[in-house]
């Protein structure tokens, strides 16, 4: 053990915490060294790592995006003619956000057809549905930042099917675009949401996924 690591540890004693967070045995259904099928228990796992590589990849793009509608188009068109891997960091979280979308969706249909959803599983479950719904929140948001006509119109398109839910549709739809056509304040706040309020409910939502993964144990085999 590293010297700087002991002086951490004897003075905050982590090492209990780190082994009980490590130190689980997975079982052979679902480890895929052991079984070859049990590569379906890894969808989740990559899901999360596909989510890591877009905070990253994300939070480099936002050293140069500008999220108003004389500049969107352009920085994105800087990002990816002039700043150094701009164009690598572009295409990788363009491609991870559909690559989450797929993944989790793979996931779902795992914990779907493993029956793992039921008792004593059904609020995982549920945390689950509300993780599906953020990702496509940030696919539906993202899609606005370039600032290009295929975004402006396929915004438009998407808060128009909104309005059309029964009772909250209209109300959901003018806070999403800030006012009757999409415009510079729906940028600004699909950039909000996109950056600020979908990763914290991603964060709150993992976290919870997660103890519930850990509290309850991966579900037997059918
Ligand atoms: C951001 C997306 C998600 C991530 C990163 C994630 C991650 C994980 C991980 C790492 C596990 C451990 C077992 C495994 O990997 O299969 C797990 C289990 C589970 N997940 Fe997810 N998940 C996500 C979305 C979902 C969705 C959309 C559902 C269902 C609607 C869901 C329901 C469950 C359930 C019920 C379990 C327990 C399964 C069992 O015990 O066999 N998750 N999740």
């Amino acid at each position: 053990m590293s010297k700087i690591w002991l002086f951490i540890d004897r003075r905050l004693n982590l090492s209990p915490l780190l082994r009980e967070m490590a130190d689980h045995r997975i079982p052979d259904h679902a480890n895929p060294l052991k079984k070859a099928s049990a590569f379906m228990y890894c969808f989740g796992g990559i899901s999360f790592l596909i989510l890591l590589l877009q905070l990253l990849t994300g939070m480099f793009l936002m050293l140069y995006y500008v999220p108003s509608p004389d500049h969107a188009y352009a920085s994105v068109s800087y990002i990816k003619n002039e700043v150094a891997f701009g164009a690598l960091t572009q295409n990788l979280h363009r491609v991870g956000a559909s690559a989450a979308v797929v993944m989790v969706f793979l996931h779902m249909l795992r914990v779907y057809f493993t029956k793992s959803y039921k008792n004593p599983r059904e609020l995982n479950w549920i945390a689950g549905v509300l993780l599906l719904l953020v990702v496509l929140g940030f696919g539906f948001t993202g899609y606005l930042l370039p600032w290009d006509q295929k975004a402006y119109w396929a915004t438009t398109v998407g808060v128009n099917i909104i309005e059309t839910v029964p009772w909250l549709g209209g109300f959901i739809a003018d806070m999403l675009r800030g006012g009757d056509e999409v415009g510079a304040l729906t940028l600004t706040r699909f950039f909000v949401i996109h950056v600020m309020f979908l990763p914290a409910l991603l964060l709150c939502l993992l976290a919870a996924h997660f103890f519930m993964v850990r509290r309850q144990g991966i579900s037997h085999p059918l």
